[in-house]
């Protein structure tokens, strides 16, 4: 038998109800408000998992069990930069996997030859936003919600 494996992978049909059961943990948490990218009904996941899409909606998992969802949404759309969530499973927070991720979306973003993501994030989530600082991510004020503030970061593209 594989020992279970950290992995980041592509939400798939197969990944729906761990993802929910990943989402209701954060709503559990009362963090809804922090973590909201779209309805969390079995409907909505099995339409965005089975939806060919440019958009990325990506699962950090472990053994069956969803730690982390990181999107990276704007291109369906047709913008050129875009726009990054990410959450950490409650009971994993801490020691490295929000950073980690982070990572590994930058590193998506600027493989599809992005020049910037940008993010919004509520100005009372002092973690989110210690750690979208420390990443490099500059700051201004929503136009439109005086309690958000927008995130952007310029990703440094090298020629592979
Ligand atoms: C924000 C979030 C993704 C961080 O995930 P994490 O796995 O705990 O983060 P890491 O362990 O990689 O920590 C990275 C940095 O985040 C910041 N951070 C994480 N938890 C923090 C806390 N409780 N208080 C302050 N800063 C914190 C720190 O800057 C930390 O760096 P350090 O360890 O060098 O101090 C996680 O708290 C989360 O999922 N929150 C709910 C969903 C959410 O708010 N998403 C953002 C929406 S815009």
């Amino acid at each position: 038998m594989q020992a279970p494996m950290l992995e980041c992978i592509d939400f798939t049909p197969v990944w729906v109800p761990p993802l929910a059961r990943f989402l209701a943990a954060i709503d559990e948490a009362g963090e809804t408000a922090q973590f909201s990218p779209h309805a969390r009904d079995e409907e909505t996941l099995n339409r965005l998992a089975s939806s060919p899409r440019l958009d990325i909606h990506c699962l950090l998992v472990e053994g069956g069990n969803v730690f982390g969802y990181g999107l990276l949404r704007g291109w369906d759309e047709g913008y050129t930069t875009p726009s990054l969530g990410i959450a950490i499973h409650p009971h994993a927070r801490g020691v490295g996997l929000g950073n980690f991720m982070m990572s590994y979306l930058e590193m998506l973003a600027m493989r599809r030859g992005a020049s910037h993501v940008r993010l919004r994030v509520l100005r009372a989530n002092t973690a989110a936003i210690s750690l979208y600082s420390t990443r490099g991510y500059e700051w201004s004020n929503d136009p439109i919600r005086d309690d958000l503030m927008i995130g952007m970061k310029a990703l440094h593209t090298r020629h592979a």
